[in-house]
């Protein structure tokens, strides 16, 4: 057994994370972490939000919030995306909190002591208009290096290299624009020159690290070492553990590195075993692995290393498979720069195994990959579903309906040409994944469930079953045991999907605790086979225009413009039946001051009781399309709030605020259109349920952020913009109970 410690880069708490950071260095450290221990090895992944910085203090200044609001909110977003994605951590944690800051000042006071950290004056961006040092992502510019503009002055993201105060070609002031002058202020610079030598000897054996790893940290290191300063002019981070320092922060790169560190203490605390953490940082025999995106390379390649070195007795990075970037319309993926992909919207369409499955084959390991909805539609449909899931669904089916139990044993002819496919696949996947070669490792699996098809086709157990069921059987038995590698071996990639096939057949521990010797085992003859269903199912996505945005166009479309075509109107629930056949759907009929009342189908049967229904006061879309859902016409569709994606678990139908008569417009006074629209035009626009001022107090839409009031008021968000839902006379829609703010309206 070996032991392997996992690190994953802690995404800035920011904004909400997306497919770039999921492909990027998200998924990877968790398909490893699953393999490893599939393989009985002992695991520990480590990570959590990166909460402080000049990314969350320049968010919250364009929001209007405190970083600390800012911080703590998308903690609890990306935490729960990451939940959803299926990939699983030691301990997901965060940097502005006790056990972080503790162990960054012990860390902190060492290298001082050691003499590895020191004060001097240094240069600094200052904007006399704003009368204020300018950190990091404060100044913008051109870079030095390879020319990209409005680059931040700490990093170039297209290039990797990282500046002084200085540096930067036509820096100007992110709040005013003005050209900022360079001042002389206090700080701790990390003695970086000092481990040049070490260093050197520490890349110098890395052969097996990707070439792009190895050869920028190699060239850094070849330029020489500058020192760094590793203390920053602002207030909001991890503080400087000195007297007289109160004003300044430690730099957000130096205390965040140390987070693999503090949250392995703090996960060991967490388990009731306190010193857990050593033998994953202290016994050398442990492997560190580094899960990253490329601009972070220089940070986990040379200055933690540095860090460590200073520190003493701890283990160093054994490897830093560092991925390039997923590129969405040739654009690089990022939340900052706008184009976000978030996971919210991309799961409420698709099953997070096909979306693990695109990012694999899709994986940006040694070169840019871009991201397309089209090509996810393709790779979906005729990889995971026809070749793997039809596989499965082939196997299982016919088995169940032809024997119900594992038929018997397989001492055949053909049963060494499936032992041999096997074990030469399950071969080179190991060799794959144990070097992070993740896609290679999902295609080798590709190709067994390939080989599956062929393998079954040849045998035509459909006519076998009729002419010599004994023989039937046998080769059934061996199509089993192909079905049982492929499980093994897709569950890092596709962990639930993996476990349902597992049940199909029969097992009752799941996949993990079966372990990577059940790939070449036998599969117990005579056991009972549950009724199999298709695990996979094909993605419909039309290509036309716009919906090659995807996700991305859905949320950030002008969603003003969107919602002037909605006709909203106040409606009350005459009667509710339950659909006879789906069990989470009602049948109503709405009153909306039209002659006959509208039927609706609404699947709400978890949230509500037929009594609270009838009678209520709701808002309708009334110009939806018609549509026939479970075999009954659907005219229109309730608006209601919900914080799943926020973590919570509360559903809340809208209402008007007052009581006002049912057929009565809730438009905000905006012109609508009365044509019909389709669902997917009322998906473009942007509702949610915030905390406002009161009714009482008048409401202004530009200074009065959301999140600041008593009470909860359904908003219409365009950008920074909001609209209030109302009929234009001061009523307005809100929800009958507690609902996390932000909750969207659907
Ligand atoms: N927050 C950084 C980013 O998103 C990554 C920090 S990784 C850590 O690029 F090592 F500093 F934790
Ligand atoms: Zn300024």
């Amino acid at each position: 057994m070996s032991k392997i410690c996992i690190n994953i880069a802690w995404p800035y708490a920011n904004g909400p994370i997306h497919l770039g950071h999921v492909a990027g260095s998200l998924l990877p450290p968790d398909i490893f972490g699953r393999y490893n221990r599939l393989k009985g090895n002992e695991v520990l992944v480590v990570g959590g939000s990166d909460q402080h910085g000049t990314p969350i203090t320049v968010t919250a200044e364009k929001e209007g919030s405190t970083p600390a609001e800012v911080a703590d909110r998308y903690h609890r977003i990306n935490k729960k995306a990451i939940e959803d994605m299926s990939i699983e951590y030691s301990l997901y944690s965060k940097t502005h909190g006790a056990p972080h800051i503790e162990v960054v000042s012990k860390v902190f006071t060492t290298l001082l002591e050691k003499g590895y950290l020191y004060e001097k004056e240094t240069n600094q961006y200052y904007c006399a208009a704003c009368q204020k040092f300018l950190p990091d992502r404060y100044v913008e510019g051109t870079c030095p290096k390879c020319g990209a503009k409005e680059v931040r002055s700490d990093q170039c993201d297209r290039c990797g290299t990282t500046f002084e105060p200085g540096d930067l070609i036509g820096a100007r002031c992110i709040h005013c624009d003005n050209e900022p002058e360079v001042r002389l202020s206090n700080h701790f610079f990390l003695k970086l020159s000092a481990f040049s030598k070490q260093l050197m000897e520490f890349v110098g054996d890395k052969d097996y690290w990707r070439p792009n790893v190895k050869t920028f940290t190699m060239n850094w290191l070849k330029e020489g070492l500058i020192d760094r300063a590793v203390t920053r002019d602002m207030s909001w981070g991890v503080p400087v553990p000195v007297p007289g320092w109160e004003d300044k922060v430690i730099y957000v790169w130096f205390e965040a590195v140390i987070g693999y560190l503090s949250a392995s203490i703090e996960y060991s605390k967490i388990i009731g075993d306190p010193n857990y953490w050593k033998m994953f940082w202290n016994d050398t025999e442990t492997k560190h692995y580094y899960f990253i995106g490329k601009d972070n390379i220089p940070f986990h390649s040379i200055i933690w290393p540095a860090i460590l070195m200073g520190a003493g007795k701890l283990n160093l990075p054994h490897d830093i498979p560092a991925n390039e970037y997923l590129m969405f319309k040739g654009d690089k993926l990022s939340k900052s720069r706008g184009g976000a992909i978030d996971i919210p919207s991309v799961l409420s369409k698709y099953d997070v195994d096909a979306v693990r499955y695109y990012l694999s084959v899709n994986m940006p390991d040694t070169h840019d990959a871009d991201f397309t909805w089209d090509d996810f539609r393709t790779k979906v449909n005729s990889e995971l579903v026809s070749a793997l899931g039809n596989y499965y669904h082939r196997c299982l089916s016919f088995t169940h309906k032809n024997f119900g139990v594992v038929p018997g044993a397989d001492p055949g002819e053909g049963a060494k040409e499936v032992s041999d496919a096997i074990s030469s696949t399950l071969r080179e996947y190991e060799d794959c994944l144990s070097q992070c070669d993740f896609k290679k490792g999902i295609r080798a699996v590709m190709e067994l469930s390939r080989f599956g098809n062929r393998y079954f086709d040849s045998v035509k157990p459909w006519a076998l079953v009729k002419s010599d069921k004994e023989q039937c059987g046998k080769v059934m038995n061996s199509n089993l045991r192909i079905v049982k590698a492929l499980a093994v071996m897709a569950w890092p990639f596709m962990p639930s999907s993996s476990e349902k096939i597992w049940g199909y057949l029969g097992y009752e521990e799941g996949i993990e605790k079966s372990g990577m010797e059940t790939v070449l085992s036998e599969i117990p003859v005579g056991r009972a086979l549950p009724e199999p269903a298709p695990v996979y199912n094909k993605v419909e996505i039309e290509v036309s225009g716009e919906d090659e945005n995807g996700g991305e166009a859905a949320a950030e479309g002008s969603s003003f413009m969107d919602f002037k075509g909605l006709d909203l109107r106040v409606g009350r629930i005459i009667s509710a039946e339950d659909h006879p056949d789906a069990e989470k759907l009602f049948l109503l009929k709405i009153d909306i001051g039209e002659e006959t009342p509208r039927q609706i189908v609404a699947g709400l049967r978890a949230y509500y009781s037929k009594e609270q229904m009838v009678g209520k006061s709701i808002i309708l879309v009334s110009n939806l399309k018609p549509a026939k859902l479970r075999g009954f016409m659907s005219q229109g569709m309730l608006l209601a709030a919900d914080d799943e994606a926020l973590g919570g678990t509360s559903v809340q139908l809208l209402r008007p605020s007052e009581d006002i008569p049912p057929g009565t417009k809730m438009n905000s006074g905006l012109d609508n259109s009365s044509s019909v629209i389709e669902y997917k035009d009322f998906q473009k626009v942007k509702m949610a349920v915030f905390r406002v001022p009161s009714e009482k107090i008048p409401f202004n839409e530009k200074t009065d952020l959301p999140g600041r009031g008593p009470e909860r008021i359904a908003l219409v968000l365009d950008g920074g913009s909001v609209v209030k839902l109302s009929d234009g006379k001061g009523c307005t829609a809100t929800v009958d109970s507690e609902i996390m703010d932000g909750a969207s309206i659907r």
